[in-house]
C-alpha cells in the first residue's frame, strides 16, 4: 500500500495536462461545436443536422466489436459523419433488426435500424474518407480484403488501426502487398495511424455493446502516404474526434512510445489474467503476490520500451517511466472485476492475441538485448495454454 501511495503522489505531482500521455476516467467535457465541423460548408455551419448525408465525411468501422462499435457510436451521435459499420453473422442480424445499442457509463447511444448503416459485404460500403480498423490481431490477414476495397483512388483515405500490440508494420505490409521480409515499407495507397484504446467495453449480446469504464483513445501517425506528405496529419486526426464526447482523445507524436504505453497495461494485466487460467483484474491488483508480479512485468516492459525508443533515436524526455507505471496501476485499481479481452478469449476458447501482444514484445526485447525473465516466463505459460487449447 505504501508503494501505491508514493506512486499516486507521483501521478499528481508530475501531472502535466499538455502531456501526450494522460489517464483519465472522467467524463470528458468537450462540448459539441457545430461551427467546427470538418469540411464544413456554409450550410453545415448553420445547421449540421440539415447537411445531406452525401456531404458528410464517411467512416468505415471495420470489425464492429466492443471497441469499433463504441467509438463508431460516438462518431455517429455527432451527426457529422456517415458512419458505416461492417458486421457479421448474428451481430449483423440483431443490429439490422433491432438497432445497435451501446450502453455506456458516459451516456448511452442507440442507433435505430433505419438509421444504422450496417454492411456484411465490404464491396457494398463504397470508398470512404476514413477506415477505423478494430480487428483482433488474430484476424490481421483479412486486412487486404477488408481495407483495400475502401481506399479512395486519390489515396486520401486515412486508416486508423485500433488494434492491440505491435501491429502497424504488418498492417502496412498487408495493405501494400509486401512480403514479410520487406523492410522498405513505402506507403502509397493511404495514410496509416496507430490507435491505442484504454477502454473497458464488451459485447454482451449481438447488437448490444456495454462500456463500463475508462475509454481514452490515443492515435499516432504510423506512416503517411508518400505522395501526399504535405498534409497535416495531426490536425486531420484531431478534427475527426473534436465533435465527439464520452471519452478523452489524445494525439501522440510518437507511435513507438504510444504502442509501448498500451503494452504497459496489456502485458501485465492481459498476461497475468491468462497465465492464471482466467482471472479478473481486481484479483490481480488485490493479491499481494500478483500485484508485485504485475509491477515486475511493467518494469521489464519499461526497460524494453525505453531501449527501443533509444535505438530509434528518441531522447530521454520521450521515455516512459514512473508516471505511466503508476497511472496504469491506478487505472487497474479502479477497474473492478473486469475480464481482459485475452482472458475472455481463453475462457471462451477463442483465438488469443498472442503473437502481436506477447510474442513480439519478447522478441523485441531479445533483439535489443534487454533481459525480461518475468515477461518471458509469463509468455511461456500463455503459449502453453495456446497450444493446449489450440487457440
Ligand atoms: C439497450 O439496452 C439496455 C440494457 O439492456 C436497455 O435497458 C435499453 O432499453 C436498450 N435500448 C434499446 C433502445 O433497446
Amino acid at each position: 500500500m505504501k508503494e501505491l501511495k508514493i506512486f499516486l503522489l507521483l501521478v499528481f505531482s508530475a501531472w502535466v495536462p499538455s502531456s501526450s500521455f494522460t489517464i483519465s476516467n472522467q467524463f470528458n467535457s468537450r462540448t459539441k461545436s457545430s461551427s467546427r465541423s470538418i469540411q464544413a460548408t456554409t450550410q453545415q455551419e448553420v445547421d449540421a443536422t440539415t447537411a445531406t448525408s452525401a456531404s458528410k465525411p464517411s467512416i468505415a468501422i471495420i470489425g464492429s466489436g466492443a471497441v469499433g462499435c463504441y467509438y463508431g457510436a460516438r462518431l455517429y451521435e455527432t451527426n457529422q459523419y456517415n458512419v458505416k459499420f461492417f458486421m457479421r453473422n448474428e451481430h449483423y442480424t440483431a443490429s439490422t433488426t433491432n438497432g445497435l445499442n451501446v450502453t455506456s457509463i458516459h451516456g448511452d447511444v442507440f442507433i435505430p435500424p433505419e438509421k444504422l448503416m450496417a454492411y456484411d459485404d465490404i464491396e457494398e460500403m463504397g470508398k470512404t474518407d476514413w477506415v477505423i480498423l478494430c480487428l483482433k490481431s488474430t484476424g490481421i490477414d483479412c486486412v487486404p480484403e477488408l481495407v483495400v476495397p475502401l481506399l479512395k483512388e486519390d489515396k486520401s483515405t486515412r486508416v486508423l488501426v485500433i488494434m492491440n500490440g505491435l501491429v502497424d508494420e504488418d498492417v502496412i505490409r498487408l495493405i501494400e502487398g509486401y512480403q514479410e521480409d520487406e523492410k522498405d515499407l513505402k506507403l502509397t495507397k493511404c495514410t496509416v495511424y496507430g490507435g491505442m484504446a484504454l477502454l473497458c467495453s464488451n459485447r454482451i449480446r449481438p447488437g448490444h455493446i456495454d462500456h463500463s469504464y475508462a475509454g481514452k483513445l490515443t492515435a499516432s501517425l504510423a506512416k503517411a502516404n508518400d505522395e501526399n506528405n504535405e498534409d497535416n496529419h495531426r490536425d486531420a486526426m484531431l478534427n475527426l474526434w473534436k465533435p465527439t464526447q464520452g471519452f478523452e482523445f489524445v494525439y501522440d507524436d510518437n507511435l513507438v512510445r504510444a504502442r509501448w504505453s498500451k503494452n504497459l497495461w496489456n502485458l501485465p494485466f492481459n498476461g497475468i489474467s491468462v497465465a492464471m487460467n482466467g482471472i479478473t483484474v481486481d484479483q490481480i491488483v488485490n493479491d499481494p503476490g500478483l500485484r508485485k508480479l504485475a509491477y515486475r512485468v511493467m518494469d521489464e516492459t519499461l526497460a524494453v520500451a525505453n531501449t527501443d525508443l533509444s535505438v530509434r533515436g528518441f531522447s530521454e524526455k520521450e521515455y516512459l517511466g514512473e508516471v505511466e507505471r503508476a497511472a496504469m496501476m491506478q487505472l487497474s485499481d479502479d477497474m473492478g472485476p473486469y475480464k481482459t479481452s485475452t482472458m475472455l478469449d481463453l475462457v471462451n476458447r477463442r483465438k488469443m492475441e498472442v503473437k502481436y501482444v506477447f510474442r513480439k514484445a519478447v522478441d523485441r526485447a531479445n533483439e535489443l538485448g534487454v533481459e525480461v525473465p518475468t515477461l518471458d516466463t509469463l509468455v511461456t505459460q500463455i503459449e502453453f495454454l495456446q497450444r493446449k487449447y489450440n487457440l
